[in-house]
């Protein structure tokens, strides 16, 4: 049993004989007597560990949608989380909550990178979060959509990873690279996402040349693929459509559980990677699309 508090009222205030059941553990045991507070003879302990408890979580694409959530569910897991996006105004919002930092990071500039990666003293997770949903076939798809969504997609996740994993070798304590895949990409084909899923096969053939090459220094990296997930960059291109409402309904119905993933449900299993618990997981690509690709 956990209470989180008792009070003992008494006017003598020599009544420190109080018997407690030993089945009952408090955080705090305030003495008072009439006149008022006395003595918490109890202090504050951290009771319960947090899940990233020491850990140094960096990541991009935090300002809204999965990063955001994942920011914010790091840093009540006891991590310090050093939150980056391209967009400042948005990012801001992250300032008040405890743990986070925040750093405007576009992550398409190499050299805003590599300074951002030599202002890092220490990292333990590094998830590379950013990303594009181009939306078309092979026929809507002109050279300059190829090349942004290769870089956006691919190639930041590349530029990082170039620029954290010498750090993570020089720290020699392991780490936790989680790389945003998609169902969309070597898993599964989907109307209009042509560059998409491209993209998304690339980053986990990527993630999986990673893992071999530098399991020897236990690091470790994964992917989290998700099928539809409700963030803001989905209700814009549901928005896009001629019948939003329509296409809404086309999104749910991907999902053979019948709604959309939350931003939460995803954050919760880029968490499991970065903690201890997925200590013996490496090279990995997780589905999480509420049956999609069943
Ligand atoms: N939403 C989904 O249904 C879904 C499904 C599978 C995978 N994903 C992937 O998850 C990731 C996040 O998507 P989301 O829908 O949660 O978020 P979102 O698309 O709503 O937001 C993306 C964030 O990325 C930031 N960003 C864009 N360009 C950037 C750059 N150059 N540098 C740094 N930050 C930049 C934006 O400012 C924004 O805050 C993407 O890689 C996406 O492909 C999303």
């Amino acid at each position: 049993m956990q209470f989180r508090s008792l009070s003992v009222c008494s006017s003598d205030p020599s009544v420190y004989a109080v018997q407690i059941p030993q089945c009952m553990q408090f955080r705090s045991i305030v003495l008072t007597t009439n006149e008022g507070f006395v003595e918490n003879i109890i202090k504050p302990a951290k009771t319960s560990m947090g899940r990233l408890d020491g850990k140094v979580v960096v990541l991009s694409a935090a300002a809204q949608g999965i990063g955001r959530a994942t920011a914010i569910l790091a840093a009540k897991e006891g991590a310090r989380v050093i939150a980056t996006d391209v967009n400042g105004e948005l990012l801001k919002e992250l300032d008040s909550v405890a743990g986070i930092e925040t750093q405007v990071l576009d992550v398409l500039n190499k050299e805003a990178v590599e300074n951002f990666a030599k202002s890092i003293d220490k990292i333990d997770v590094l998830f590379n979060c950013a990303g594009f949903v181009h939306h078309g076939t092979l026929l809507d798809c002109d050279e300059k959509a190829w090349d942004f969504s290769f870089n956006l997609n691919v190639k930041s996740v590349y530029t990082m990873c170039k620029n954290f994993v010498p750090k993570f070798i020089a720290q020699g304590t392991g780490g936790s690279v989680i790389n945003m895949a998609s169902v969309v990409s070597s898993i599964k084909g989907a109307p209009n996402r042509f560059v998409y899923g491209a993209t998304k096969a690339a980053v986990i053939g990527l993630t999986k040349s990673l893992a071999v090459d530098y399991v020897q220094y236990k690091i470790r990296f994964n992917n989290v693929c998700p099928g539809t997930v409700d963030t803001p960059s989905l209700r814009d291109r549901m928005a896009a459509q001629d019948d939003p409402e329509q296409a809404l309904k086309d999104f749910i119905a991907r999902q053979k559980l019948g709604r959309l993933a939350s931003a939460d449900e995803i954050a919760s299993l880029v968490i499991y990677l970065a903690s201890d618990e997925s200590n013996f997981v490496t090279g990995q690509e997780f589905i999480i699309d509420g049956g999609w690709s069943i």
